[in-house]
Parts: C-alpha cells; sequence; structure tokens
C-alpha cells in the first residue's frame, strides 16, 4: 500500500467495505505459498489484515507491515492478537528472519522494484521463499489509456511520472529476481477480470485507486472525465449482470534466496 504519515490517501473503512476483493483473491495465493505452522512469515503490505489473519488462523508466526499508518491502524483494530507495524518495502531492513515473504497487491506500488527485492532478500533466512501476486504488464489498460485519453480531450496533458503503479512482464520481475540472488522456481502472467461491485463500481475504483492520474485537476473536471470515462467504457466493461469488470493482469512470482 501506498502514502504513509500526513500523506496517507488510503481510507481503510472504505477499503474494506468496497474493496474487500483484493484480499479475497489472495486466498489462493495462500495456497501457492503454502505455509506451514509456526513458520515466521512477512506479510508485506499487510492492507487491514485479512489474509494475516488467514494465516495466523494456520498456526504461522506472522508479522503485517504496510507503508500506510490508516491501514495498519485498521488491521490492529481487528484483529488486536497479531503484529501490525508501519513499514515500507523500499527502507525496511530485516536480516536473515523469516522462513517466507508473502505479497499480495502490493509490489505494483513499488517503482524502484529491486531495491524492493533486495529488501526482501535480505529478510529471508536461506533457503526461504518469496511469494507474490500483483499487477503485472497491461493491468487495467484499458481504464487507464482512457482515463488519459479522457483528460487529454479536457486539454490537460497526462505526465508519464504521474502514472503510480509498476506493472513488469515475468520476464522483466524474473530477471531481477535473479539478480539480487532468488532462483526464480514460478512465474505466471495471466488475466483476472475482476468484478467491481454495483453501478458506481468504476468510479468507486478510479476514486480508491487512481487519484493520482488527475493530480492538479479540478474537482469539476475530474467528476466529468470520470463519467465520460464510464460512458465510453459501458459498452466494453459493464456487464448485462449489472456490474462493471476491470481488465486486470496479474504476475505470481515464487523466488528461493540460495
Ligand atoms: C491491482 O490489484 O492490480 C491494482 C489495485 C489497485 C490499483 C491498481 C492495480
Amino acid at each position: 500500500m501506498a502514502n504513509a504519515g500526513k500523506n496517507d490517501r488510503w481510507n481503510a473503512n472504505l477499503y474494506d467495505e468496497k474493496h474487500s476483493f483484493v484480499s479475497h483473491f489472495g486466498e489462493d495465493l495462500v495456497e501457492l505459498l503454502a505455509p506451514k505452522k509456526d513458520e515466521k512469515i512477512l506479510d508485506l503490505g499487510c492492507g487491514t489484515g485479512d489474509l494475516a489473519s488467514r494465516l495466523h488462523q494456520m498456526g504461522v508466526k506472522i508479522l503485517g507491515i504496510d507503508k500506510s499508518e490508516n491501514m495498519v491502524r485498521q488491521a490492529q483494530i481487528k484483529y488486536p492478537g497479531i503484529p501490525f507495524q508501519v513499514q515500507d518495502a523500499m527502507t525496511m531492513s530485516i536480516q536473515d528472519e523469516f522462513d517466507a515473504v508473502f505479497s499480495n497487491a502490493t509490489l505494483h506500488w513499488v517503482k524502484s522494484p529491486k531495491q524492493a527485492i533486495q529488501g526482501i532478500y535480505d529478510a529471508l533466512i536461506k533457503g526461504g521463499r518469496f511469494v507474490a501476486e500483483f499487477g503485472g504488464k497491461g493491468n487495467v489498460q484499458i481504464i487507464t489509456d482512457e482515463i488519459i485519453h479522457q483528460l487529454g480531450e479536457f486539454g490537460i496533458a497526462f505526465k508519464p511520472e504521474q502514472f503510480p503503479w509498476y506493472y513488469p512482464s515475468i520476464g522483466e520481475y524474473s530477471t531481477l529476481m535473479e539478480q539480487v540472488g532468488f532462483r526464480v522456481t514460478f512465474a505466471r502472467h495471466f488475466d483476472r477480470p475482476t468484478p467491481l461491485i454495483g453501478e458506481n463500481g468504476l468510479r468507486n475504483w478510479i476514486e480508491m485507486f487512481a487519484v493520482s492520474l488527475f493530480e492538479g485537476v479540478t474537482t469539476e473536471i475530474q467528476e466529468l472525465v470520470i463519467n465520460k470515462v464510464e460512458e465510453t467504457l459501458k459498452s466494453v466493461l459493464f456487464k448485462k449482470s449489472g456490474e462493471w469488470t476491470a481488465d486486470y493482469k496479474r504476475i505470481r512470482v515464487v523466488g528461493i534466496k540460495e
């Protein structure tokens, strides 16, 4: 998760109310992790703690960390028996401590991936594993292309540095992992059409996750742009069943510290 302290823009209640699919989809990543009782596992980007709680129930000694104070506070309230800390993947400094580092839907926010992978590598014991899922190349591109296009229609030039995500291919990410010292034992890039609940699902998603695309744009223009995005994408992403579907593309990787 992104942006701690005064600039923490994460609304943990809204996240739990409207975006709980994020941890729901992480359930089968837990299967890939295959945790064993009493293993020490770091949940990197734990959000409001749902998957950390699941791992805790499985007998894992879990530590959840997140860059967002709001998320960590909410996790502590929901799961008082589990340790959660505010820590940034970019600056964490843990040495040879964990059997596994687990990360769901977080690493696409980390725009200096090699530094984060190095921190993860350092945090693992020899033979420890890194199991992660996050947005891969082409993730939500239909949505973000349309937002950028509509901003242009309103005369607003989009600056690439405003793009808040890093969406690598598995070739690119596996290479970085290997450079740091991991043996990559699994890598997959797949489509994950993701329902965004309700008629306002697309708008809610944009307002929760994509606000930095609108930096410097007035609320009025933002509203007009989102209206236009909804109008244009309705025939592509709005299903007859009455909900929006986001064009998620995920990557999953597993690496062993050798
Ligand atoms: C994702 O899980 O792929 C994602 C979530 C929020 C914003 C962008 C991507």
